[in-house]
């Protein structure tokens, strides 16, 4: 099985979750970065209101190819209850994902809200199945067992047709 992890990160959690999966996991590990935030208070206001809104913003890499992975992992940070700009971008940039299978996750202080909701849609309207959601709050992101059946979702979407 091959995985092609793929997460966006702000302040770090997401991307300790999607370094414990690459562990696991091996496959690529691919951070996604914005290129609109210069501040918190950015973040805050202009990031809040494009997650908001469901809106993309200009990342690095521009394309993100997974013609060689069974499985594509996504994790984002929740902002406003939302993924993250980056990460709606990221799926916007997937080349090769049609057909396959994909486990989602989120990171947040305590409240996912729709994040998942609508990664799921949006990885979906690319032709990916999804057969795993994860949502990891401030307590869950420390908690190994959590991180564990993530692991095993993922392991087990590799193996199985
Ligand atoms: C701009 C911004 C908005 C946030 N909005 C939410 C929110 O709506 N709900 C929540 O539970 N946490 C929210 N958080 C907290 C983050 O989702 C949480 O700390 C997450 O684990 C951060 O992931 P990261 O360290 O990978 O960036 C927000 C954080 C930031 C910076």
């Amino acid at each position: 099985m091959k995985t092609s992890i793929i997460y966006n990160s702000y302040s770090g959690n997401t991307r300790s979750v999607a370094e414990a999966v690459h562990a696991a996991c091996g496959g690529d590990l691919i951070e996604v970065i914005s290129k609109e935030y210069s501040s918190k208070i950015t973040a805050y206001t202009i990031g809040c209101y494009r997650a908001s809104k469901g809106m993309c913003d200009p990342i690095e890499p521009e394309t993100i190819d997974v013609t060689a992975s069974d499985v594509i992992v996504i994790g984002t940070p929740v902002w406003a209850g939302r993924a993250t700009p980056a990460i709606n971008a990221a799926v916007a940039a997937l080349e090769g994902c049609n057909g396959k299978k994909a486990v989602v996750f989120a990171t947040c202080r305590n409240n996912g809200g729709e994040s998942l909701l609508n990664v799921k849609k949006a990885v979906e309207g690319r032709g990916v199945t999804v057969v795993g959601e994860f949502v990891f709050d401030k307590t869950g992101i420390k908690d190994p067992e959590r991180i564990n059946a993530m692991i095993a979702a993922i392991k087990a979407a590799g193996t199985t047709s």
